[in-house]
């Protein structure tokens, strides 16, 4: 292969992606990188001053953002689709990266908080991927890339509602693969490992259980957001065309050991 086209393999120039949860954390990022791939980003999430700073970001690093503020538990995925769709005219990638994890005891989980947890990390990436998928297919192909956890894997305490959501957004990517792979596209799930963001913010504030975190992976740390830069860019580019299905850990070898 002539070296002249690993940076086309990679390139995002001329698509848009939709980055769900981009004011903070893990969207925040990949929303950054993306761009920095060139693709113009629509970023979605409720808080307008972050928003409004990660357009400024993007804009002034040379690249195209616009945000739609939007409560995703509120929201109507088709109509969120149509208007992210009017912005750069399609929707190419698909981030589904906007979720919460409420930590609550088992006695402790009512039929609301379950609700919340399971509609936000589960039943929104299909709902936004199923509106978006139809003009990715028209166009010959696009990318949805889903969040999973160690917990799509690993029991942690207090997490019911968490696990039972991230266990089902592995299963629901494996889904979207076989039903959207044939008309080009790719589903695929980045399963992180620990991750500074506010989501982890109580987990990294104590020193025993991040170092704990750290200590089991194979690696011997807790990952940075840029070890999710890579990953990121490969999932959403033609680097990956033939990947689908797959939930891919970044998580410095946790779940191998
Ligand atoms: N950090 C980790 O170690 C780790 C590990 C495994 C998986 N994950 C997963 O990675 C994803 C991102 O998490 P993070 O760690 O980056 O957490 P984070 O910094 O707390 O980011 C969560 C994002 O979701 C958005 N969000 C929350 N509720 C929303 C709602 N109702 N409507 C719209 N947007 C909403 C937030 O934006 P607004 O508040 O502005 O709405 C924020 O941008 C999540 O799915 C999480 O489960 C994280």
């Amino acid at each position: 292969m002539d070296n002249a086209n690993l940076p086309a393999l990679f390139s995002l120039q001329g698509k848009v992606a939709l980055v769900t949860g981009a004011t903070s954390g893990i969207g925040r990022r990949q929303a950054t990188v993306l761009a920095s791939a060139g693709a113009s980003i629509v970023a979605v999430a409720r808080r307008r001053t972050e928003l409004d700073s990660l357009c400024d970001d993007i804009s002034g690093a040379g690249g195209n953002c616009t945000a739609i503020e939007a409560d995703l538990l509120e929201a109507d995925c088709d109509a969120l689709a149509a208007q992210a769709c009017e912005a750069f005219g399609q929707v190419d990638v698909l981030c589904n990266t906007a979720g919460i994890n409420l930590r609550e005891p088992a006695a402790d989980i009512t039929r609301a908080s379950w609700e919340r947890t399971l509609w936000l990390n589960l039943s929104v990436p299909f709902f936004l991927a199923r509106a978006l998928e139809p003009q990715m297919r028209e166009r010959g192909g696009g990318r949805v890339i889903n969040i999973a956890s160690l917990q799509s894997e690993r029991a942690f305490a207090n997490s019911m509602a968490y696990g039972a959501s991230k266990g089902g957004v592995a299963q629901l990517t494996r889904a979207m693969a076989e039903s959207w792979s044939a008309n080009g596209v790719c589903c695929n799930a980045i399963a992180p490992g620990f991750f500074p963001t506010e989501l982890t913010a109580a987990v990294f504030a104590n020193d025993e259980i991040s170092k704990r975190n750290a200590g089991q992976t194979a690696i011997g740390r807790n990952g940075d957001l840029a070890d999710l830069d890579g990953v990121t860019i490969f999932l959403a580019s033609a680097a990956s065309s033939y990947i689908t299905g797959q939930i891919i850990y970044v998580d410095g070898g946790f779940t191998a050991k």
